[in-house]
């Protein structure tokens, strides 16, 4: 299975939002979605799918089990009626959203549970998010290197998480990139702003650019159709190795995506 490199975020978007973004998305020529069980809006998404006339066999869409629904015997039903409102009968990926808090459910029991789900043919894959190294290291363990597909985790030019990254780089580990743009954030960073001028790019292509240039995966989530299109065409730009040192500058561990209760001992 290859992930695609290019894929639509859809969190905190619902309803007609949500409806219209997939639409606008498909429309400009994404094929990849990636959702959530918490994100409340599997049905939106499966509506505009099914409204959009794209075969569902061009499409890959990826969706994550909460931490309530990690147990063997919960994880199966959970992943069903994530399809039922999707829409499909099988998604192309299944992560973990986020590790079990405090190892509650094993590690052992929630990948046990995604490789059945895998061998009933409900999700052609299955990988993990908001994994540390040591988690990473403890899922590789238990279901082997080839079975994790991804490990989805927040990589910005502000966030850059280069130690994870180092390490899933050196275990053969891809990594997709989340909030690649902090939110919007780093859209209003000088060095990235004078890069996309001198370019004739937007800031989102560049910082968009600067993720795919290091073999992650990203997926960029936005309301209006032209930042939709205009982001995809981040494909098409080259960073220059000035213009890449530049960015790992920028680098200032600033998390965005850190709810307490939930989050690991990060790396
Ligand atoms: N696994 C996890 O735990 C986890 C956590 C967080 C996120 N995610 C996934 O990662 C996806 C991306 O993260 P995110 O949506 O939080 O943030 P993001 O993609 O970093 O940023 C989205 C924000 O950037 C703006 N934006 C996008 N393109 C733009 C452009 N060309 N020019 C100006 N502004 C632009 C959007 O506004 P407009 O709508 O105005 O364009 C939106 O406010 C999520 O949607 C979700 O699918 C996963």
């Amino acid at each position: 299975m290859s992930l695609p490199a290019f894929g639509l975020g859809t969190f905190r978007l619902k309803g007609q939002t949500v409806i219209d973004s997939v639409r606008n998305a498909l429309d400009v020529g994404y094929r990849a979605i990636d959702t959530a069980q918490i994100y409340d809006n599997e049905a939106d998404i499966g509506q505009a799918v099914a409204e959009s006339g794209v075969a569902r066999s061009e499409l890959f869409i990826t969706t994550k089990i909460w931490i309530d629904q990690l147990s063997a015997d919960k994880l199966v039903p959970s992943l069903k009626e994530s399809l039922r409102k999707l829409r499909t009968d099988a998604v192309d990926l299944t992560l973990i959203h986020w590790p079990s808090p405090g190892g509650a459910v094993p590690l052992d029991d929630t990948l046990g549970a995604l490789a059945d789900a895998r061998a009933q043919g409900l999700t052609r894959a299955f990988g993990v998010s908001n994994f540390t190294i040591d988690l990473l290291d403890q899922a590789v363990a238990i279901a082997g290197r080839d079975a994790i597909a991804t490990n989805q985790v927040e990589i910005s030019p502000y966030l850059q998480n280069r130690k994870l990254a180092e390490h899933a780089r050196e275990i053969g580990i891809h990594l997709t990139s989340y909030m690649t743009l902090a939110y919007g954030k780093v859209l209003q960073d000088p060095v990235i702003q004078s890069i996309a001028q001198r370019l004739n790019a937007t800031p989102a292509q560049v910082v968009l650019a600067w993720a795919l240039q290091q073999g992650f995966a990203v997926i960029p989530s936005s309301t209006k159709r032209e930042n939709l299109a205009s982001n995809l065409l981040a494909r098409d730009l080259t960073l220059s190795a000035e213009d890449v040192a530049a960015i790992a500058d920028l680098d200032r561990h600033e998390r965005l995506a850190n709810p307490e209760g939930l989050a690991p001992a990060w790396d």
